[in-house]
């Protein structure tokens, strides 16, 4: 395979051999073929010392946390402290109080929507979104708007794929209530202008929730810069096990908010008179967390942190360049979203070939691509399609993936004489 200079250069600057090693699942025979893992925006796989990591922990550590003194409920609620420890570093948050265990996103975004917003929510206010946003970013506003007569209001977007700032201030009333923006699209990969919209958001004194699912695998995420109120990710977006999730929300709003699910742990006293809450952040982990989940998690931003951010986005950056470029050379190909900052994935059509028959094609060359509206159907609408075929990468993948997923392309259209 003849590789760019460019391409070569940014592949030495990690060993992509070696890091493969590290990701058991990756040495699998799919059809007939090695795998070629392109659906990282759906889920990332684990590296072994993440599942080294919870296995560990249930093989020697496992207990229930913070409600034994017995050895191994230390040595559980030590490990899962310390997940939380790691987690706060990683997004470079202030205080531990500011970061609770989730199941995942949506279940973050739920917390704010059902703890934070709900009680200030009335007739006429109103919620900004972006046409951007997952799903999971848009149904809990629907709902809450609808419970609340509230609004739903949505900031456009443009033929790129990215969100039009232009009358942003405009979006911002006198009745927004809060503004939920992702800050990477994962149906199309544009990497949101976040600070703007918080410093915009914030002029007016109106908070900020942003979903930061797509974002925690590629970007350097500092929640202080940001300057964001909210914060939501996902362990199974950025190598580790699936739920778990991270709310982190500054203090102060945290310490003003009632508990989202109720149960034990989160409360520090309770008669059938009175209940006491716990302080933060285990108001908001009600009954017996996911502790293995949360270990796999840390041990997670161990391995990300371990190959360096900096360099994983160059190299996802070359690998983004190399595939528009490769996929750009057939006719054929309609990019969907082409926005001027952009993280690492390609989500396009091939017009009269419907992205399931692609991605069952690429199946059977061993190559595993996401295909469909990816919980993003405002999006699709937007773009009047139905669906897209999406290729995302992590570091892991290489520019040969990309020249085999090419290939496969070019196939469909053969079979399908497109
Ligand atoms: N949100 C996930 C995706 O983009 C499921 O595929």
């Amino acid at each position: 395979m003849i590789q760019t200079r460019e391409a070569e250069k940014n592949t030495a600057l990690l060993n992509v051999d070696q890091i493969r090693e590290d990701f058991p699942v990756l040495g699998r025979m799919i059809n007939g073929m090695p795998l070629a893992y392109l659906d990282n925006a759906a889920s990332s796989q684990s590296p072994r010392q993440v599942i080294d990591a919870v296995k560990l922990y249930h093989e020697s550590h496992h207990s229930n946390v913070h409600r034994g003194v017995h050895t191994l409920s230390q040595e559980a609620t030590s490990l899962y402290e310390e997940a939380r420890e790691k987690i706060r570093a990683f997004l470079n948050a202030a205080s531990l109080k500011e970061i609770i265990f989730t199941s995942g996103t949506t279940d973050a975004v739920n917390l704010v929507a059902s703890s934070f917003v709900e009680e200030r929510l009335n007739e006429g206010d109103e919620i900004l979104i972006t046409h951007l946003e997952h799903h999971s970013n848009i149904v809990p506003w629907h709902i809450l708007c609808e419970r609340k007569k509230a609004k739903l209001r949505v900031l456009p977007i443009n033929d790129r794929g990215e969100i039009i700032l232009d009358n942003l201030d405009d979006y911002l009333t006198s009745r927004t209530r809060i503004v939920g923006v992702n800050h990477i699209s994962n149906a199309l990969g544009t990497i949101n202008p976040v600070k703007k919209i918080v410093e915009a958001a914030h002029r007016k004194n109106i908070p900020v929730l942003v979903d930061g699912a797509q974002a925690t695998p590629h970007e350097i995420v500092d929640v202080q810069d940001l300057g964001c109120d909210f914060y939501a990710i996902s362990g199974h977006k950025m190598y580790g096990p699936t739920g778990i999730g991270v709310l982190y929300g500054k203090q102060e709003l945290l310490e003003k908010m009632r508990p989202y699910r109720s149960g034990g742990d989160m409360i520090l006293s309770v008669s059938f008179d009175k209940v006491v809450y716990n302080e933060l952040p285990y108001r908001f982990e009600a009954g017996t967390p996911p502790i293995a989940q949360a270990i796999g998690l840390g041990a997670a931003a161990d391995y990300i942190n371990s190959i360096g951010k900096k360099a994983i986005q160059n190299y996802e950056n070359m690998l983004l360049d190399y595939a528009t470029r490769k996929l750009g050379e057939i006719p054929q190909v309609r990019f969907i979203g082409t926005a001027r900052e952009k993280a690492s994935l390609v989500s396009f059509v091939i017009d009269g070939v419907h992205p399931h028959d692609v991605g069952t094609i690429l199946d059977g060359e061993g190559i595993a691509v996401r295909t469909g509206h990816h919980c993003a159907q405002p999006v699709m609408d937007r773009f009047s399609i139905p669906a897209t075929t999406r290729a995302s990468f992590a570091f892991y993948n290489t520019t040969e993936e990309i020249d085999r997923l090419v290939a496969g392309v070019r196939k469909v259209i053969e079979v399908f004489d497109a």
